[in-house]
């Protein structure tokens, strides 16, 4: 591990003790918080089970718990069967049919207020069409739409009827999309013509069509939600419109009953190769994290308003969104739209206009609209809000400042939530009535959540302020299962350095003396802009994908906004330095794998510093992209005249 990304960064002492009238009215107390720890610690497997027994609606309970004979591939409640839509629609018809699942705020500001019985007639409308297309279980569909209810509901009727989900952010290209259609193998793309964010339009349709005009040979059906009304190119016997396609059919459909462990959906992120991971989750396991998750640390309640501000296509989407306030039968806001338009003060109208009690939201934006001004939030009330959170990247003390200051009025608790893809639900994060905050720190491990900080052998740190490996040390129930198609990837990545009941996260974290967590940033080559997860090598293979690179490496930088920028250096093939060139590699870049890929700054070199056994010496090129004064011993250097070529190559 380099030494560099495990050095504690900063102090910071002020600690916010819960306001006593959160506290009163929190779903958590410090006496429940302590039953729930206390019995974790006693029995992990038996704490999990009997929540497992409470929070769903089983079809077949189950009888053993965990199954860890094939570790590091656990299974949890296994021979249990159930149905996810189910749970996140059936079960509230009767008590809460009338409630308002989704507040949907379209980007031009049209609203459309959506109760449970309406979401669960459209899901089974839905997956009705879906069988009709002789879609089943198992079957992978891949979801590129735009953040709203058709998206919603695409992902519940693919769970109701046992198909595997995998939901494409609309914000990646066409080769993106192609990559994981294939990876996936998945028999029906669902997509919209397009729509508008931000005032601008995104051809989703458009890029799909690319996508699929060079390989996809898996997929038989298109459907296209009409969205955006912008012109699209329907191909004969392989794109139907959403509306075609539930003609005739009816409102209700019998959910497929799967195992526990049957697949809910596949969701790539980025690893340390180019090549994305398909994340894999399970049905019950995951269910039951969303579920605690959202009832302990969003505190989320009968007659809150939730609004999780990500978009579908990230795990946010899935944990916050989809599946887990309606698993809970709360009622919830879903934007389609970006924070700034048609002005910096989106958020906080739409706050005050549908009353948002919980509000859940990157740094990044946070980042980015403090920047802003108060002016902007000060013109709205921000009354309803009661508790605020944060997600995707460490928080920094000033953010976190502003966010409690400006938008929580003092009153909110701030929830740091630590959590990843891979891991399904939040993992360490306050209870907001019961944990004293402290900003820039998620605070401790949820109950049922082994979190530790580990050296090189894999002893625990016990020293404070001091780094190491974030790890998990025993299996939980919304875990990933495998990587798709690659097992093991999965083994590797995430077990192969302490063997197979230790989870590597892939962070690296701290304690201070009080024991809480800071996550001091990725220990691989994963980045992490604007509060989404690209690999380095991604970008690298896009780069050298272009007929005038030689050779790239590409590193991080800090950036004020969006915590991370991507930094290039570009070997170019013969003298092919044309101007512009530049400015064309940062486009090619955001054709080739979307535009939060794109370089910050490209720089140009005759060559990489290398070892001599031929390594990149990415540590070196960091403190090269940060300006920063190189102290690492670069004795080792092949080519030791690149540097500073490398250092003055820059604007
Ligand atoms: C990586 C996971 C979890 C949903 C969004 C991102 C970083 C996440 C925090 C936090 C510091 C954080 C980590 C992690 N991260 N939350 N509260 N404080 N860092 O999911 O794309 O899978 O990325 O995001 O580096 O490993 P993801």
């Amino acid at each position: 591990m380099a030494q560099d990304s495990i050095e504690s960064v900063l102090r910071e002492n002020r600690s916010f003790p819960p306001p006593s009238a959160f506290t009163a009215g929190a779903r958590l107390k410090p006496e429940d918080l302590k039953a729930l720890r206390d019995k974790a610690a006693a029995d992990h497997v038996g704490f999990w089970a009997d929540l497992a027994r409470e929070e769903i609606d089983w079809h077949e309970p189950f009888t053993q718990a965990l199954d860890d004979s094939e570790a590091p591939f656990f299974k949890w409640f296994a021979d249990g069967k159930l149905n996810v839509a189910y749970n996140c629609l059936d079960r509230h018809l009767e008590t809460r049919g009338d409630k308002t699942a989704l507040i949907f705020e379209g980007d031009e500001g049209d609203v459309e207020h959506i109760s449970y019985r309406e979401l669960h007639a459209r899901v089974c409308r839905f997956a009705n069409a879906l069988k009709a297309k002789g879609i089943g279980k198992g079957d992978r569909v891949v979801i590129y739409m735009p953040n709203g209810p058709h998206a919603v509901v695409a992902m519940l009727a693919c769970a109701r009827i046992g198909a595997i989900h995998s939901v494409v952010f609309g914000g990646f290209s066409a080769p993106s999309l192609k990559d994981r259609i294939e990876d996936a193998q998945a028999r029906m793309l669902i997509t919209a013509d397009g729509n508008y964010r931000g005032g601008k339009a995104v051809p989703l349709k458009e890029v799909a069509d690319k996508a699929l005009a060079d390989g996809c040979d898996s997929i038989e059906t298109v459907i296209v939600h009409k969205r955006g009304g912008l012109d699209v190119r329907m191909q004969d016997g392989r794109d139907i419109w959403w509306t075609d396609a539930e003609a005739g059919q009816g409102d209700d459909c019998e959910p497929e009953w799967v195992e526990a462990e049957h697949p809910l959906f596949i969701l790539y992120t980025s690893g340390s190769t180019g090549k994305p991971k398909g994340i894999q989750h399970s049905s019950a396991g995951y269910l039951l994290g969303s579920i605690v998750t959202n009832k302990w640390v969003m505190d989320l309640q009968e007659n809150d308003v939730h609004w999780c501000t990500a978009d579908v296509g990230w795990i946010t989407g899935h944990t916050y969104i989809t599946y887990g306030p309606t698993a809970i039968g709360a009622t919830q806001v879903v934007f389609e739209g970006v924070p700034t338009y048609p002005e910096g003060d989106r958020f906080w109208k739409m706050v005050d206009e549908h009353k948002v009690s919980v509000f859940y939201t990157a740094p990044t934006a946070i980042r980015a609209l403090m920047k802003l001004g108060e002016e902007l939030p000060e013109r709205h009330s921000l009354d309803s809000l009661r508790l605020l959170g944060t997600v995707g990247e460490p928080i920094n003390p000033e953010a976190w400042m502003w966010y409690h200051r400006v938008i929580g009025k003092e009153r909110c608790p701030i929830v740091d939530t630590w959590w990843q893809t891979e891991t399904g639900a939040q993992m360490i994060a306050p209870i907001p009535g019961v944990t004293a905050t402290k900003p820039g720190s998620c605070t401790h491990a949820l109950p049922g959540i082994a979190a530790d900080i580990v050296d090189e052998s894999g002893e625990s740190v016990t020293e404070s302020d001091k780094g190491g490996y974030l790890v998990i040390k025993e299996p939980w129930p919304s875990m990933l299962r495998t990587i798709w198609g690659d097992p093991d990837r999965y083994k590797q990545t995430y077990f192969g350095k302490f063997g197979d009941r230790v989870y590597v996260a892939g962070d690296a974290a701290e304690r201070d003396d009080e024991g809480y967590f800071r996550i001091l940033g990725r220990i691989d080559d994963v980045v992490n802009v604007s509060g989404h997860r690209l690999g380095t090598m991604e970008v690298e293979s896009a780069l050298v994908a272009h007929s005038a690179v030689a050779e790239a490496a590409v590193v991080s930088r800090p950036h004020e906004v969006k915590g991370e920028a991507i930094i290039a250096f570009v070997i170019l093939k013969g003298d092919s330095g044309a101007e512009g060139l530049a400015e064309e590699l940062r486009g090619w870049v955001a054709e080739q794998l979307g535009a939060i890929a794109k370089p910050e700054e490209i720089r140009f070199a005759d060559g990489l510093p290398k070892t001599r056994s031929g390594k990149i010496m990415r540590r070196l090129l960091r403190s090269v992209a940060r300006g920063e004064e190189i102290t690492q011993d670069t004795s080792t250097l092949e080519n030791p005249q690149i540097l500073e070529q490398l250092q003055t190559s820059g604007h």
